[in-house]
């Protein structure tokens, strides 16, 4: 067949692929997969038949997109698309790369970094996060950073505390991911990336084995998605230790969140048979969990139970 005729013959965008893409059309969304969209969009659809039946009924998606229910539709997917990925986006950053991989400017890699509001909030506190790591846990090969964001570009702070490990990141979306492997191979990172839905690929997340996995401020986004899907994932985990962290204050640094909002997790990890340190830093409270039987010196001063 020509490259005419197979162009000519591409299958024509579904309902379902036009209303992806206008999901998609706002700031921060633009990134996601279309599959993960897709996914949300659908579960909106199966929830609401008056949605659902406009849809259907609706000549083409032009027809549909005029409606009400369309605009309701936008609406309730954009708002948990935006809980749980674009509310993290901040701005532009492609061209904060192409200046880094020209100049290798150090300076430029915290400015991708503040590109992610997780990262952001914590970059002038990396040194002491990574020490109170480093003096719990044996240095290790590989570190496993789930829900990663632009965690992994920490890497010379975890370098400064005498960790030097193979990384391998995941997060929800392949652009990311993409973008997250050119920022290793301009920094010198070692690491591999993963597009992974932790609500879902069990098996894949299974497969990321490492010494230690980071699951930074990620749960209650999971929770947001799925409730109770933390125990599936912590007890996927291919990692003897698990580092959990949990905001101390609402996005943006506003109201303190009460120490309430964590019992439930503590309530998973004795369930679980984790035993457990904590510490906190600015704005954020971490677990630094170790699962029962796995062996070393450190895992005796973990205390078991609250
Ligand atoms: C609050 S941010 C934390 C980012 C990073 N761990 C950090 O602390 O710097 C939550 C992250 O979870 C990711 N996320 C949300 N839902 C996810 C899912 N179902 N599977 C994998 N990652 C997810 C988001 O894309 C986002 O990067």
């Amino acid at each position: 067949m020509s490259v005419a005729a197979a162009a000519g013959a591409a299958r024509a965008p579904s309902r379902m692929d036009e209303l992806v893409a206008a999901i998609k059309a706002r700031r921060g969304l633009a990134n996601l997969d279309d599959a993960f969209v897709r996914e949300r969009a659908e579960r909106v659809l199966r929830s609401d038949g008056r949605i659902r039946k406009k849809l259907d009924a609706s000549r083409d998606f032009a027809q549909f997109s005029r409606s009400r229910e369309h605009e309701a539709l936008l609406k309730a997917v954009r708002k948990e698309l935006r809980a749980v990925y674009g509310v993290f986006q901040q701005r532009e950053r492609e061209g904060l790369l192409e200046e880094y991989e020209r100049t290798r400017d150090g300076a430029l890699l915290d400015e991708i970094m503040r590109a992610h509001t997780s990262t952001r909030e914590r970059l002038a506190h990396y040194p002491e996060i990574c020490a109170q790591l480093a003096s719990r846990i044996p240095a290790p090969k590989t570190l496993v950073d789930l829900g990663c964001g632009l965690n992994p570009l920490a890497y010379l702070h975890f370098k400064d505390a005498g960790w030097s490990p193979y990384v391998v990141a995941s997060d929800i979306s392949s652009a990311d991911m993409a973008f997250l492997e050119r920022c290793f191979a301009a920094a010198g990172i070692p690491g591999e990336t993963h597009a992974l839905d932790l609500t879902k690929d069990r098996e894949a997340l299974m497969a990321l084995r490492g010494d230690v996995a980071l699951l930074l401020k990620l749960l209650d986004s999971l929770e947001e998605t799925r409730r109770h899907v933390s125990y599936d994932v912590l007890s996927a985990i291919a990692a003897p230790w698990i580092v959990v962290s949990f905001p101390t204050r609402s996005l943006g640094g506003g109201r303190r969140i009460s120490t309430k909002g964590r019992s439930w997790f503590e309530r998973l990890l004795r369930r679980l048979a984790f035993s457990w340190e904590t510490f906190e830093v600015e704005n954020e409270f971490f677990y630094v969990c170790r699962k029962e039987g796995a062996s070393d010196g450190k895992a005796a001063r973990a205390r078991k139970g609250a």
